[in-house]
């Protein structure tokens, strides 16, 4: 496929008549903006002196991975699953940082044999599993440094009786109470308590209090990941996070990662869907579009309104967007349009690479939206749809025969 439109030029358009015959809905991965956010976190990372690792878990396409290849250190897993796809796909030469709160017994070997580092989740993780990944990669401690900085506990993994690292308090009465056999072994330190901050002094607030609290300690490891959770808006004021890398390498000459997840992926990607039906609910004019919560959980979960193309605040057309499934709250919400929707027109929702296709369901057997990506040429290349034979071999049923 060739001369198809780049997504700016999509903007505007909601009919999006260049698309022609293609069928919604789609998760499109737009490469020119997606290069953008690497090179931005990149640039990030050689200014305040990190290792950049991609954190995998909200896009975990191997087409990303590729691209993110070229700009990143490594990539961090969540998962045995994760640790296996980035090194098929990124290859044995890059890092892999691990961490999880539910590693098994019987992933153990192969999961060290996969990653350069492990991070064990609690001091039983580390008791349990230290001796298995010993010799195979490095591991560390994940520490919940017990700073919130969020409202929703849900979100916040320094939340009260965490299940997310070893409680800082915990931490410093092994270390207090001469211990310390328990760390043997323990070559870094690893937190990650935050999500979508653009606010890096809350960065800089966690080193300082891990630093008077686990000081001596700190120095005698090798490395420290410092998670995810921050977004690298244009503007951004990185002077705190710079003070923070500079207070941990010349206080303990620790090598410094970091494992952004969103801020590199959730603005390259699109769902593009079509409206099915139009019809009068007390009042007001529902728009059913083919794609749905399922394919975009975090909407439901989070209750909030996703970002759509084309509208405006006051236009004389509103609509509320719903969803294809049968849940009453399927619901994307009111947006108005200058131009009245028709059956077929599309609706693009924007900020979509994250956390979406990684959650995405086939509740009520709707179908994943069919992945392609826009390279930076202009090219639509198709990357993966989903067909019947998926969502019945998700329920168990193989079907060998096409006929
Ligand atoms: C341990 C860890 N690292 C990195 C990330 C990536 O976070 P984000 O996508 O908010 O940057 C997460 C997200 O949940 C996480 O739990």
């Amino acid at each position: 496929m060739n001369s198809h439109p780049s997504m700016s030029e999509l903007v505007g358009d909601t009919n999006l008549s260049h698309w022609g015959s293609i069928n919604t809905p789609i998760m499109l991965i737009d490469e020119s903006i997606a290069l953008r956010l690497l090179a931005r976190a990149r640039d990030i990372s050689d200014q305040t002196g990190v290792l950049l690792f991609y954190s995998v878990k909200p896009l975990q396409l191997p087409q990303f991975q590729n691209l993110a290849s070229g700009f990143v250190d490594g990539f961090a897993a969540s998962s045995y699953f994760e640790a296996q796809l980035i090194r098929q796909t990124a290859g044995k030469e890059t890092s892999v940082h691990f961490t999880s709160p539910g590693i098994r017994p019987e992933e153990i070997v192969r999961l060290a044999d996969l990653c350069d580092y492990v991070n064990f989740n609690s001091l039983s993780q580390l008791q349990r599993f230290g001796r298995a990944v010993q010799g195979r990669a490095r591991y560390g401690l994940r520490v919940n440094p017990q700073l919130s900085f969020l409202d929703d506990k849900r979100y916040n993994p320094s939340r009260r009786a965490s299940k997310l690292g070893v409680p800082l308090t915990d931490l410093i009465a092994v270390l207090s109470n001469g211990a310390k056999d328990t760390l043997v072994g323990v070559s870094g330190l690893h937190f990650h308590n935050n999500t979508d901050s653009t606010d890096f002094s809350q960065l800089l607030q966690t080193v300082e209090h891990i630093d008077l609290h686990l000081g001596r300690w700190l120095s005698t490891l090798d490395w420290i990941n410092l998670g995810g959770g921050y977004l690298f808006d244009e503007g951004v004021n990185l002077a705190p996070f710079q003070q923070a890398v500079e207070l941990l390498k010349s206080k303990h000459e620790l090598e410094i990662f970091i494992e952004p997840g969103a801020a590199l992926v959730r603005d390259a990607g699109f769902i593009v869907s079509s409206v099915v039906d139009l019809f009068m609910s007390d009042g007001k004019q529902i728009a059913v579009l083919d794609t749905t919560v399922n394919h975009m959980p975090e909407v439901f979960e989070y209750q909030y309104e996703p970002e759509v193309l084309g509208h405006t605040d006051d236009g004389d057309h509103s609509y509320i967007l719903a969803g294809a499934s049968c849940l009453a709250g399927d619901l994307f919400g009111e947006y108005s349009f200058d131009e009245p929707l028709k059956i077929g027109s599309r609706v693009v929702f924007t900020g979509m690479g994250a956390y979406t296709l990684v959650k995405a369901h086939m509740f009520n057997g709707i179908n994943l939206p069919t992945i392609y990506t826009l390279t930076k040429d202009g090219e639509l290349v198709l990357e993966k749809e989903f067909t019947y034979e998926d969502f019945a071999s998700r329920n168990g049923l193989e079907i060998h025969d096409h006929a």
